[in-house]
């Protein structure tokens, strides 16, 4: 058995990506029996959000989230980032072996300041912290989606450098995992699907919001009868990524984009392909979806599960960075 270890930003609502590049893994591995860290990286989203309201009730949300898609706090510790001391005090001694030259090759970095994100300090040093997330709980195993790899390899040289120039064994080197069958979802632009870009779909929308923004999907100008190239379609690749490559639903919506007569004479449009969108998104979440308005009215219980949660990961990485502080000579 592993130890697992991953989080979000709490930027924002979860949305399709989260849960088809990150969150699905997450379960998966839960079922798998390991054991497991899963957190909001709250002072992370501090690299971009300004509002103190939104960004507290982003984080509540997410934990309710967490546990509406199924994470189950005896088996995994859920707490939020900022509940973990230990972790920002390691970040400082990761910070000292870090080359300025490993950040400037960081793309989340440029990518976020090429969209107009200010080029804080916080944003810039953004992977040093997320290297002692996942370092201080000594994690062997970070489930995350394609745009995170480089963080992972980032992490594992920080702790190759940490133990080469103090000469001692401190950190693991972790692995990073991706969901098979993983790429990057589209959000309604057809740009990558990000809380940070407006274009996301949240799984728990109602129902009318919901299929609006899923009809507000951009496609080409192809027609009913026209035949349709399903890998470049946005509504396919959300469809795909939902049902999986090999389901027969996935298969026989491939089958209509390649033959519209498939669905009748009067063909197959990107209306019929988002209605299938609409109707896998509802019977894919059912059951998160009742079983969010439950935990959302139980705050006492989300309370529990942080408290818990935050005191197994303090407790594992106080041993990590103790270990660290001594090996500096402090
Ligand atoms: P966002 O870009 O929406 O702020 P995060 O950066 O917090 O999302 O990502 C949280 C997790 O979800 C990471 O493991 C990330 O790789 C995964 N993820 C984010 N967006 C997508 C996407 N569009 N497709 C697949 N996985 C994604
Ligand atoms: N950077 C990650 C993201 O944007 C969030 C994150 C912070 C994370 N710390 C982490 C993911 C540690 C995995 C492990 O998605």
């Amino acid at each position: 058995m592993s130890r697992i270890l991953s989080g979000i930003q709490s930027s924002g609502q979860l949305h399709l990506g989260n849960y088809c590049g990150a969150i699905r893994q997450f379960l998966d591995l839960q079922a798998q029996g390991h054991e497991m860290f899963v957190f909001v990286a709250t002072y992370h989203a501090l690299t971009a959000m300004r509002d103190p309201l939104a960004l507290r009730a982003s984080c509540r949300q997410m934990v309710v989230d967490y546990l509406a898609f199924g994470l189950d706090p005896a088996q995994t510790s859920i707490y939020v980032q900022h509940d973990v001391p230990e972790v920002t005090e390691l970040a400082w001694l990761l910070a000292c072996v870090c080359p300025t030259s490993l950040m400037d090759k960081a793309v989340s970095y440029k990518d976020k300041v090429g969209k107009g994100f200010s080029a804080n300090v916080g944003l810039y040093t953004y992977p040093i912290l997320q290297a002692a997330d996942i370092l201080a709980p000594a994690a062997d195993v970070v489930p995350v989606g394609k745009d995170q790899v480089q963080h992972i390899e980032i992490t594992r040289d920080l702790a190759g450098r940490f133990n080469s120039e103090f000469n001692a064994d401190v950190f693991k080197l972790p692995t990073h995992r991706l969901a098979p069958d993983a790429e990057l979802l589209p959000g309604v632009d057809g740009e990558k699907m990000s809380k940070s870009y407006g274009n996301t779909i949240d799984p728990f929308m109602d129902e009318k919001p919901l299929r609006k923004r899923i009809m507000g999907i951009k496609t080409d100008s192809k027609q009913v009868n026209d035949v349709k190239d399903p890998q470049t379609c946005t509504i396919f690749r959300l469809f795909r990524a939902i049902a999986g490559v090999n389901d027969p639903r996935t298969r026989d919506l491939a089958d209509k984009y390649l033959d519209p007569s498939k669905q009748g004479p009067d063909g197959f449009g990107y209306g019929h392909a988002k209605q299938a969108l609409f109707d896998l998104v509802l019977t894919h979440f059912a059951e998160p979806r009742a079983r969010r308005a439950g935990l959302m009215a139980d705050q006492g219980y989300i309370d529990e599960v942080l408290k818990q949660g935050a005191a197994k990961a303090r407790g594992a990485a106080r041993i990590t960075v103790d270990r660290a502080r001594h090996a500096v000579g402090l």
